[in-house]
């Protein structure tokens, strides 16, 4: 098995906002598992993207969520006319073939789910197959990828201290203004001065967070702002389309946002 419909032939767009493409490569070379950390929006998935790519290694992306079981990751027995047959969960595939494995959203998961992955991400690199009776040994080209948003973390959803001592962490953030803009104006077609606008409009509205907001417009909010705009929207509504009436259903929230985004509109 190849694993080629899990290869990223195309470069994805990523744009650089420190390290991290060279703390990956090395975290790579090692097989270290990685913790990708971050707001929503900021980039993660692009990056994880880039990497496979750039790397050369299929990339298997699992969305994690809470009803999630470890037969979700490692496999299950399926009834077809010859019988019982098994097959390999996505992690598993990864492990035996090769391939990164990325878990999004990892903290969603119960923790029990979670442990299959300890023996994977410590020096032995196994993944036992409990109800398969067999234990696989992780493909050379195997890797481990998690990302997790500390924002939404609270004490019931955390990483155990066990898991997460198991990964190096790369930390994510809104890039700076001009980096920020050059990616609205890329991804969403649009110009340099519309997109220096809406880096403008939400830088703002993260300042607002903590007062109401549980979190300011992502980049990808932007990216979706301008796309509106590059459709023909004026700019006013592609924002209140894609940032205001997302983000918060607070009618006083709503209006302290629309107030600093006016600002923004007519410096
Ligand atoms: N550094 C970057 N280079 C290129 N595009 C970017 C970058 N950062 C953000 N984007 C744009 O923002 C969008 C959202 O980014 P992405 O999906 O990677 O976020 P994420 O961090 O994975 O969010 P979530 O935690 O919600 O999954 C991308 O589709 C892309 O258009
Ligand atoms: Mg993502």
């Amino acid at each position: 098995m190849t694993l080629d419909a899990y290869r990223i032939t195309d470069e994805p767009y990523y744009r650089p906002a420190g390290e991290e493409i060279a703390i990956f490569e090395a975290a790579w070379r090692e097989r270290l598992p990685v913790m990708l950390k971050g707001p929503t929006g900021c980039g993660k998935t692009r990056f994880i993207e880039h990497m496979a790519w750039k790397l050369k290694v299929p990339l298997i992306t699992v969305a994690c969520h809470e009803d999630m079981t470890a037969s979700d990751l490692v496999g299950r027995y399926l009834i077809d006319e010859t019988g019982t047959v098994w097959h390999d969960g996505p992690l598993t595939l990864a492990v035996r073939h090769g391939a990164i494995c990325y878990l999004d959203e990892v903290v969603e998961t119960r923790q029990d789910t979670t442990v299959v992955i300890h023996p994977l991400t410590d020096a032995r690199r196994i993944l036992p197959l409990e109800k398969h009776n067999e234990l696989v040994r992780a493909h050379p080209d195997f890797q481990l990828v998690i990302s997790y948003n500390p924002g939404y973390q609270s004490a019931i959803k955390d990483l155990k201290e066990s898991t997460k001592q198991r990964f190096c962490a790369i930390g994510f953030d809104y890039p700076s203004h001009e980096v920020e803009a050059a990616i609205v104006a890329q991804e969403a077609h649009v110009a340099p001065e519309i997109a220096r606008q809406l880096v403008a409009i939400g830088t703002r509205s993260r300042n607002l967070e903590g007062h109401g907001l549980a979190e300011g417009a992502s980049t990808r909010m932007l990216v979706h702002t301008g796309r509106l705009i590059s459709q023909g929207l004026p700019m006013g509504q592609a924002v209140d389309t894609a940032i205001v009436m997302p983000v918060t259903d607070e009618p006083d929230v709503r209006a302290a946002l629309s107030a600093a985004v006016q600002a923004c509109m007519n410096p």
